[in-house]
């Protein structure tokens, strides 16, 4: 047990799971910007061993990153960066400010190691994100931004939705993340098959291609974001669709909607399952995709990530980064300094 598992993790237990989030990025935030935090954070991290990754064309400083949802609007990516992790993945953004679903919408399951939300998508718009990206400094890691749709918009508009929240983040992401796995918008999943696919993916690629000319900069990586839920079938689907449009990669997964072996009361709460729970699923699909791409199509793997050989395991499977959200919330700040260090030294730790 750490000192965050003995001090802090108690005592934010017992408070409202999403209140505990926003005090948690608000004192990011702080301490990204204001002296001492940076060298505090820094020292949470401790020595970060310097094994960067070069992943669709672009040079990661680790492995090791932060899943979407932990920082939705772009307030703390600095200060996870200073923490250790390599990339963060921030939104999921829409067009236009929109609130998400009622609170509470945040579950804690400790004894599973596992969070259930259903936040659908709360986000302050893309405009204020823009506003952020413009003044991040990104010289020592790798910014991914999740695209997401309007609840209101209907399937057949949903293009439009990530075309704008494309346009507008261009020139500051690193890589951009085509989100249509949330459990939580109605009926965004649908958005994964049929004719919907690869008519988004279609237009989005022709829409990366007219940004980056626009921008006179290079073509940024298009990834896409799948469910866990899916069958092979249905997975054979996506990859088709993913290599004719010539995506760059996947990531694999969003949150479940399976409850397979909760032992909690908060199990029968609607939304999406993350944590311990995901891990053997989540590293059951990355095998997979592996397998059918004959490793060709590069992963960032996620899902269950607490420890090193969660980490070791993802990679093993066939990924090429790895990301975590719940091992972060149950393990602490320390997180990726640990990890690191561990995989850079080949430990066996469990
Ligand atoms: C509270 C919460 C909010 C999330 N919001 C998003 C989101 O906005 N976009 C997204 O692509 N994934 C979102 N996710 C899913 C995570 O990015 C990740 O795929 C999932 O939690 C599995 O990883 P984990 O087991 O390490 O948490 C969210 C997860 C949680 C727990």
């Amino acid at each position: 047990m750490n000192w965050y598992q003995a001090v802090f993790s108690p005592l934010l237990r017992r408070m409202d799971a999403e209140w505990s989030h926003e005090q948690t990025l608000a004192a990011l935030s702080l301490a990204q910007r204001v002296w001492p935090g940076p060298q505090i954070l820094r020292q949470i991290a401790g020595e970060t061993p310097p094994d960067s990754v070069e992943c669709f064309g672009l040079k990661f400083p680790n492995v090791l990153g932060v899943a979407a949802g932990f920082d939705k609007d772009v307030r703390a990516a600095q200060g996870l960066s200073m923490l250790g992790f390599g990339h963060v993945e921030v939104g999921t953004l829409t067009p236009r400010p929109q609130t998400g679903n009622p609170k509470p919408r945040i579950f804690r399951l400790p004894a599973d190691g596992a969070l259930i939300n259903r936040m659908g998508f709360p986000n302050g718009g893309v405009a204020t994100a823009v506003s952020r990206l413009r003044s991040l400094n990104k010289s020592n890691f790798i910014l991914g931004v999740s695209l997401g749709k309007q609840k209101e918009t209907p399937l057949a508009d949903a293009v439009q939705d990530y075309a704008a929240v494309m346009q507008a983040v261009y020139p500051y992401a690193d890589y951009l993340a085509i989100n249509i796995s949330s459990p939580n918008t109605p009926r965004l999943r649908e958005l994964q098959g049929g004719d919907y696919l690869g008519h988004l993916l279609r237009v989005l690629q022709l829409e990366n291609g007219a940004l980056a000319e626009k921008h006179r900069i290079e073509k940024r990586p298009l990834l896409v974001k799948i469910a866990p839920d899916l069958t092979w079938p249905e997975m054979d689907e996506i990859l088709t669709a993913v290599s004719d449009h010539h995506i760059n990669g996947v990531i694999a997964a969003n949150t479940t909607l399976s409850r397979e072996g909760l032992t909690h009361p908060a199990k029968s709460e609607p939304g999406g399952l993350s944590g311990r729970p995901l891990r053997q699923r989540s590293n059951e699909i990355i095998v997979y995709i592996h397998r059918q791409t004959g490793g060709q199509l590069p992963i960032i793997g996620v899902g269950g990530v607490q420890t090193t050989d969660d980490v070791r395991a993802k990679l093993d499977a066939g990924a090429s980064l790895v990301q975590l959200y719940t091992g972060l919330i149950y393990e602490g700040p320390g997180i990726a300094g640990r990890i690191l260090r561990q995989l850079s030294a080949n430990q066996v730790v469990s």
